[in-house]
């Protein structure tokens, strides 16, 4: 089945960088039958997107603000994203929940917006080391899936894909075993089906990213209930990205 497999650059590449490596990742990446994507800093997109246009690649950005114009210096909205081709956009990574302190119902907001403007989203929720050993994990996830998803129809969430991402795991080189992703699965299955419907359940895609290489990707793109992967540092090298996305 098909695998949804994105990488988030976070603020890695230079414009020179971005060329070099869209050049040497097409070729590699033909005949995946997965859906790739690739999340460049919002500098690059422009120019990534005319790289890609001939491909199948698609375009996402990292983050996206919550107001869809005006006085908001610094920031850059879901129609300004959609304009420059982009298909996808992060929202409510663990590193901009923590070293910017975006709060759920912001993360609703620009999930609101994005929807609004014919964007898809990857909403991330994950647990800290903290609330994974204090089994406090399972609140954790659900507390962030409903607020983050409050006031969406179920129509809308077939343009929404949740990340799983364990805080612990970001960058860290320590994996959770594959029962605790299954098990993750079906807490945020069980979530939708609360809120939503068994169907919404059954139909929602669900990611897992924290320390996926090109070693891990098929054991954890396998797991059942994950329908792909969301991968940091292993997506900055186009060959080590390009065996991922061929899982
Ligand atoms: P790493 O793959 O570097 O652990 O990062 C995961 C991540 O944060 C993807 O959004």
């Amino acid at each position: 089945m098909k695998k949804y497999i994105f990488g988030n650059m976070k603020m890695n590449m230079t414009l020179k960088d971005i060329e070099i490596y869209i050049e040497k990742f097409l070729p590699l990446v033909s005949a995946s039958r997965n859906e790739v994507a690739i999340f460049p800093s919002f500098v690059n997109l422009m120019f990534a997107k005319q790289k890609l246009t001939a491909s199948k690649v698609l375009l996402g950005a990292q983050n996206v603000y919550s107001e869809p114009y005006g006085a908001y210096t610094g920031e850059v909205s879901a129609e300004m994203l959609k304009a420059v081709g982009v298909s996808y956009v992060i929202i409510g990574h663990s590193e901009r929940r923590k070293l910017f302190l975006e709060k759920n119902d912001a993360i609703n907001t620009k999930i609101k917006q994005s929807l609004g403007q014919g964007l898809k989203v990857v909403l991330c929720v994950g647990e800290t080391k903290y609330e994974r050993q204090s089994k406090k994990f399972k609140q954790v996830l659900e507390r962030e899936i409903s607020e983050a998803l409050r006031g969406l129809y179920e129509n809308e969430l077939k343009n929404i894909i949740i990340a799983y991402e364990p805080i612990w795991s970001i960058g860290t080189g320590k994996l959770p075993t594959q029962k605790e992703v299954e098990q993750v699965s079906g807490i945020i299955r069980n979530e939708i089906k609360q809120e939503y419907s068994e169907t919404a359940s059954k139909n929602i895609k669900i990611l897992y990213g924290g320390s996926i290489n090109s070693q891990n990707a098929k054991t954890f793109s396998s797991i059942p209930g994950i329908n792909g992967l969301l991968v940091g540092g292993a997506s900055l090298v186009a060959e080590e990205f390009a065996k991922i996305a061929n899982v």
